[in-house]
């Protein structure tokens, strides 16, 4: 993945999550970009601005006032290729709906015309409450991405969706807006189900087979379908120890078999059903019901009858509602007689599905990395090329792909 230093500007406004800023603008300096840290005079309460300015390595300042001369409330936005506030709070939503620019954060915000991600962080009653909706909604119609917080612990004892989603996860939508992918609400009102990971076949009570799958892929996909407006449903078996994705519902299972039952029961009503998890193909024929001791149980140990699992993807296809729109993954390694993407050409077909991504692995590519690459196939004979880039940009391109197929 090339990557092209930009301008950032790293808003930050008054709530307890506020240091979780000083993490976020760390991944940007690392990442390369040039970060400015726009603090609201509030946000110094909780965080100093000279952590702000050490991470950021550029002054920081909260009034139009400060550095008159450089008429810094107008150069930020101008310059600016890319606009995150996080945390953003229920007050600073409420000042962008009707314009403010009364310090160096809003005015900025009037000034920038780069895309402008907000991450609100807040009790989950402000969050509900009709005017931060109604606040969230306007923001939005305006093409500014707010990204659903997270489910968890707040600040005080209470629990629920407010917590400012985790850097890493706003960084990921960072750098799809940065590359150019839109995250407009396209798919608004749709009812999506995604599955991710691998799935674990119990050998006995202690083993299991499984796969290398981390979830990324999926878990991205899932990310991005929130962002674009959907009601998302994750099916996920074993994941890297990933956060799980603002805004989605998550259902967690073991075997292909629960993968199969889960899914199934999910998306009866579904819009977009997407295969991501790498579903094991066979599972032991017996497992044991307790632990399979060396010495005893050498037999069962030493030659492990299998059987086939379900073909999930092909029982999506098979039972399609008039409608449905069904993603298939490949994982393939290409051979002596067909390439990665012939193999992927012959599996579209065998699987019936609307759009299949293939990934190119072997190698050390894809599992378990940040990036992925391959081919998206369309079942309109259509392939697009997918460069190498973060899952978050690739999940981008799937979803503009069977955006293009859905319906
Ligand atoms: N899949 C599934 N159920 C299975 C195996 C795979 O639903 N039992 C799905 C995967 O989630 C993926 C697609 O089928 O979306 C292709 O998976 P892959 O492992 O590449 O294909 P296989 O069907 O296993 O084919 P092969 O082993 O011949 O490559």
């Amino acid at each position: 993945m090339t990557l092209v230093s930009k301008n950032i500007v790293v808003g930050v406004s008054g709530g307890i999550a506020a240091y979780k800023a000083c993490h976020l603008v760390r991944l940007f300096t690392e990442q390369g970009h040039r970060v400015h840290v726009v603090p609201t005079p509030t946000a110094l309460k909780f965080v100093g601005a000279a952590t702000f300015e050490a991470l950021s390595g550029n002054p920081v300042s909260t009034s139009v006032f400060d550095a008159v001369d450089e008429v810094r409330h107008v150069n930020l936005g101008q310059q600016a290729d890319l606009v995150v506030i996080a945390p953003a709070t229920a007050d600073l939503l409420a000042r962008l709906v009707i314009g403010r620019a009364d310090d160096l954060l809003t005015a900025t915000c009037l000034v920038a015309t780069c895309p402008i991600v907000l991450a609100p962080a807040m009790h989950t009653e402000m969050w509900h409450h009709a005017a931060t909706r109604a606040n969230v909604e306007t923001l939005r119609s305006r093409g500014i991405a707010v990204l659903e917080p997270a489910h968890g612990r707040l600040t005080g004892k209470d629990t629920g969706p407010g917590r400012l989603p985790e850097p890493e996860q706003i960084a990921a939508m960072a750098q799809v807006l940065l590359a150019g992918q839109k995250l407009s609400r396209t798919l608004e009102g749709l009812r999506v189900v995604i599955s991710a990971g691998g799935t674990q076949e119990d050998l006995d009570p202690v083993r299991y087979l499984g796969n290398r799958s981390s979830g990324r892929q999926g878990f991205a996909l899932a990310e991005v379908a929130v962002q674009r407006g959907a009601e998302v449903t994750i099916v996920a078996g074993a994941t890297d120890n990933l956060p799980t994705p603002p805004g989605a519902r998550i259902i967690r299972v073991g075997s292909a078999v629960q993968m199969q039952e889960a899914i199934e029961e999910a998306s009866a009503d579904a819009d977009i059903v997407v295969m991501a998890a790498a579903v094991a193909d066979m599972r032991p024929k017996n497992p044991a019901s307790v632990k399979l001791k060396k010495g005893v149980d050498s037999d069962a140990l030493s030659s492990l009858e299998l059987v086939e699992n379900p073909d999930i993807l092909a029982g999506l296809v098979a039972d399609r509602r008039p409608g449905q729109t069904i993603v298939g993954f490949a994982a393939e390694t290409g051979d002596t007689e067909r390439s990665a993407l012939e193999h992927a050409k012959v599996k579209l077909q065998r699987k019936g599905c609307d759009v299949l991504m293939c990934n190119e692995v072997g190698n050390g590519k894809v599992f378990g990395q940040a990036t992925n690459m391959g081919w998206i196939l369309t079942r309109n004979g259509e392939v697009f090329e997918v460069g190498a880039g973060s899952k978050f940009e690739v999940a981008a391109q799937i979803w503009d792909a069977i955006e293009a197929v859905h319906g």
